[in-house]
């Protein structure tokens, strides 16, 4: 009875939202809208979130700002002991999903999940999202809880028997950053698909628009899930946005193998409000843009290399327990160059800030009618290098700056090589071999990484090895338990240990350091060396492997991009990351070559800088501006 119920409410409710695809089809512009992990973290109530939505109806919804997406962990419990990694607080159903925590979330008490506040956001005329995590929290594997075959309603059978958590969990493939709280499913079983589908027809069921599907991409690449969740999303009547998270190492030889089957994708680790956030994110674009991935096929429409939600206003910090308490670290200057970044590389726009405490500057910012145009509707979006700088400390050339900034930033990395990467696998994957020994004197050996590449210049990454019986004063059955395992020290500081997980995203500009921290006795920073030469963690199990990446936070030189316009302008970005002011200058013949075809290989251009309105009149030769330190300039050239 409660079955046919539930299924008849689901068809009523689908019918209302089936006619949500436009005739260019599904994202056909990059999403735009609001999340609440910027101001809120994990914490976000229900009155919080309404609240919100109302101020995201009002303000900002007239420029397209549509979605409003609830950011992890809606289901734990907020009671003193939770936390981003906490085990045990969350309130899971009887099928092992993940339900509202009925205190932060009280309209869900009684099994209505989310379908209230998706009726209100729906009402306000919003679009309601969720985040969700990769695979089946450990808790509903502790608990190993029955999986739901929605077909049935009942428990899902397969040769013979009921299936149970533990059947379908990899225990091995743990999220990476958050090692206690959820694991992969084994999707080439049917009882896992079978789970990830009665998670996802739930979601459906309440209402929800949007998902946003967490640690199943860059350095936690799980293509079964992606493929399996892609899957049931394209089977609903009612459309569904499907955004992968987080990015960091992602590249675009890994976003083509998903982005046919995926709306947005997050390209970089979490972008906060520092200024090396924000510059980290101009290579990794550019290349995204080469590789043509800015609207590309997707999921029964387009797809969207994301560069993750915009920090401005008033925020949190990440991996807090507190809600919004302290204004953006970003200057005026770098929050414009975000802004005119994120909208020239036509990045999904999702605002992070509390909307409760808009202000003037932060809605102007926002709702810029220019960088809105442009990242709906503008096309050839990419980076133009042909251009040259000049300061009062002398001229720039962009190429060169950046390897000054990066020698700077090897002396004080923890680790021995700026391109270098250190990441957690499974031990079984074949990526996790190559570590050995190597004693430096007596008193000091090294376990370092053998690089493969035939890269001249790179030096071996090492870590300096500690006994742990040696160093520590702990007591005896505690040291017995870590025999023959090694803490492993940063090779130039003496008191940060190689740590197995982050316990949260890493940020952007973090990858190379967040896997040290100070030196404690935790089975998180406890290492063991196979004699196959894995490097085994003894918390997660899982093993230390290192990546070579390429032209990672480079933020200094001068940068620009282009776009060409619907009524034929053409859009030139300037980006200043030195730390002075510098002049900007692009060729107008280089210009036409980068857009061939456009106006402005005809003839005369009229250009206007957008954030100043200044009219630089009519442009001869070259377009010169003048920009300040870690700001941009934006100019539009109309031709005739
Ligand atoms: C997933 O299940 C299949 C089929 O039982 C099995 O062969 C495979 O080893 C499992 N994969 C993992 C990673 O456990
Ligand atoms: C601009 O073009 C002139 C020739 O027309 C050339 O001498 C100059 O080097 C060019 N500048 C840049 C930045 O390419
Ligand atoms: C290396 O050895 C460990 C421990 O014996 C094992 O668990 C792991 O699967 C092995 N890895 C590979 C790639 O052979």
């Amino acid at each position: 009875m409660k079955i046919i119920l539930v299924f008849s409410s689901l068809c009523l409710f689908l019918g209302l939202h089936s006619q949500r695809v436009s005739s260019q089809g599904h994202a056909s512009t990059p999403p735009r809208g609001w999340n609440s992990y910027d101001s809120f973290c994990w914490t976000i109530s229900e009155e919080e979130y309404l609240e919100s939505v109302d101020v995201i109806a009002k303000q900002l919804r007239p420029y397209g700002y549509e979605y409003a997406v609830v950011d992890y962990l809606w289901y734990r419990k907020k009671v003193p002991g939770a936390y981003v990694d906490s085990l045990g607080f969350d309130v899971i159903d009887k099928w092992g999903r993940p339900i509202p925590d009925p205190g932060r979330w009280p309209s869900s008490r009684g099994g209505n999940g989310f379908t209230e506040v998706a009726s209100k956001v729906h009402q306000l005329g919003l679009k309601f999202g969720i985040h969700l995590m990769r695979g089946i929290s450990t808790q509903a594997v502790n608990a190993n809880t029955p999986i739901l075959d929605v077909t049935k309603g009942t428990a899902y059978k397969e040769a013979g028997r009921i299936w149970t958590a533990k059947d379908i969990a990899i225990q091995a493939r743990r999220c990476a950053w958050m090692q206690n709280g959820f694991m992969s499913v084994n999707t080439t079983l049917g009882a896992g698909k079978a789970f990830l589908k009665s998670l996802y027809l739930q979601y459906d069921e309440w209402g929800v628009d949007f998902v946003k599907n967490d640690c199943v991409f860059g350095e936690d690449f799980d293509v079964g899930e992606i493929t399996v969740v892609s899957e049931v999303l394209k089977q609903l009547n009612h459309p569904v946005v499907y955004s992968l998270s987080p990015g960091t190492q992602a590249s675009p030889a890994l976003a083509k193998g998903i982005t046919g089957i995926v709306n947005m994708y997050r390209i970089t680790g979490d972008d906060w409000d520092t200024w090396d956030d924000v510059g980290a994110h101009f290579d990794v674009t550019r290349d995204f843009a080469a590789a043509n991935l800015i609207g590309a096929d997707g999921l029964l429409g387009k797809s969207w290399p994301d560069l993750d939600m915009l920090p401005l206003g008033w925020l949190t910090d990440p991996g807090s327990n507190d809600g919004p308490h302290r204004q953006s670290k970003l200057t005026l200057d770098e929050q414009r160059t975000q802004m005119t970044l994120w909208s020239i590389a036509k990045s999904p726009l999702m605002y992070g800030g509390d909307v409760r405490k808009l202000d003037d500057a932060t809605i102007s910012l926002l709702t810029n009618p220019t960088l809105l145009e442009i990242n709906s509707f503008s096309s050839n979006n990419k980076e133009f290098p042909l251009i040259s700088g000049s300061s009062s400390k002398g001229d720039i050339k962009n190429a060169d700056l950046g390897n000054t900034w990066k020698s700077r930033r090897q002396l004080k990395s923890l680790q021995t090589s700026d391109s270098q990467v250190l990441h957690l696998t499974s031990c079984a994957d074949e990526k996790a071999i190559g570590w050995s020994t190597k004693a430096l004197d007596q008193d000091l050996e090294h376990i370092c990484w053998k690089e493969h590449s035939r890269k001249k210049y790179q030096t071996p990454f090492c870590l300096n090895k500690r006994e742990s019986l040696l160093a520590m004063k702990e007591d005896i059955m505690y040291k017995q338990q870590y025999q023959g395992k090694v803490n492993l020290l940063a090779s130039d500081r003496e008191d940060m240990c190689l740590h197995g997980s982050p316990k949260r995203k890493l940020t952007s500009n973090e990858l190379k350091t967040s896997f040290f921290s100070p030196c404690e006795w935790d089975a998180n920073q406890m290492w063991e060396l196979n004699p196959n030469g894995t490097l085994a963690n003894s918390y997660s199990g899982l093993c230390a492997t290192v990546n070579s990446v390429k032209g990672k936070a480079n933020p200094v030189g001068v940068r620009s991009w282009i776009a060409t316009g619907r009524q034929g302008e053409i859009y030139v970005a300037f980006f200043n990351l030195n730390s002075a002011k510098t002049t900007i200058t692009a060729n107008k013949s280089n210009l036409a070559k980068a857009l061939p075809g456009s106006r402005v290989s005809a003839g005369s251009c009229r250009a206007k800088e957008v954030w100043s309105g200044q009219d630089l009149g009519i442009i001869d030769k070259a377009i010169s501006f003048g920009v300040e330190s870690h700001g941009t300039a934006l100019i539009v050239l109309s031709c005739s």
